[in-house]
């Protein structure tokens, strides 16, 4: 069975309630791995989860990320506007992937709303909040 996910967070995520709240809603980095941990569970998935603040570790877990899981659910933070090496990185795991943002990344400042990873991802879930990585994982769950 094909139910092995990564969560993946990058940079400033591990931050999240110092964050403006107007954009990412006030809650702990710990609460929200634990409200995806239980989307996770009620769609039958099994989550892992990784963080990083260092773009070389984050791509290093993409090389290893096919030894443990069958698809991905990244929000990488910052550098989903601009980290061309996490792009490739994350073409060469070769996984089924799902970008996510709290925010509208579309709606805000202009520099947000280019994703460099949206040509390697099955699926771009944004502006639902926590709620989004639910709609992540329901959609990474009809691609696995
Ligand atoms: C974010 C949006 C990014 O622009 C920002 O740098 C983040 C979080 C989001 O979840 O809305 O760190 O990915």
């Amino acid at each position: 069975m094909r139910n092995r996910v990564a969560i993946m967070h990058g940079v400033n995520l591990d931050a999240l309630d110092r964050r403006p709240a107007q954009h990412y809603g006030g809650l702990t980095f710990a609460r929200l791995e634990y409200r995806i941990e239980d989307f996770a569970r009620q769609l039958g998935l099994e989550a892992r989860f990784f963080q990083s603040n260092h773009e070389g570790a984050y791509v290093e877990e993409l090389h290893r990320v096919p030894d443990y899981a069958d698809g991905l659910v990244l929000n990488p933070g910052a550098w989903t506007h601009y980290a061309w090496a996490i792009r490739d990185a994350l073409e060469i795991s070769g996984l089924p992937a799902v970008e996510v943002h709290l925010s509208d990344i579309k709606h805000r400042e202009p520099f947000r709303a280019v994703s460099v990873l949206e040509d390697v991802c099955v699926a771009s879930v944004m502006g639902q909040g926590v709620d989004g990585y639910r709609t992540a994982l329901e959609r990474l769950k009809a691609a696995l």
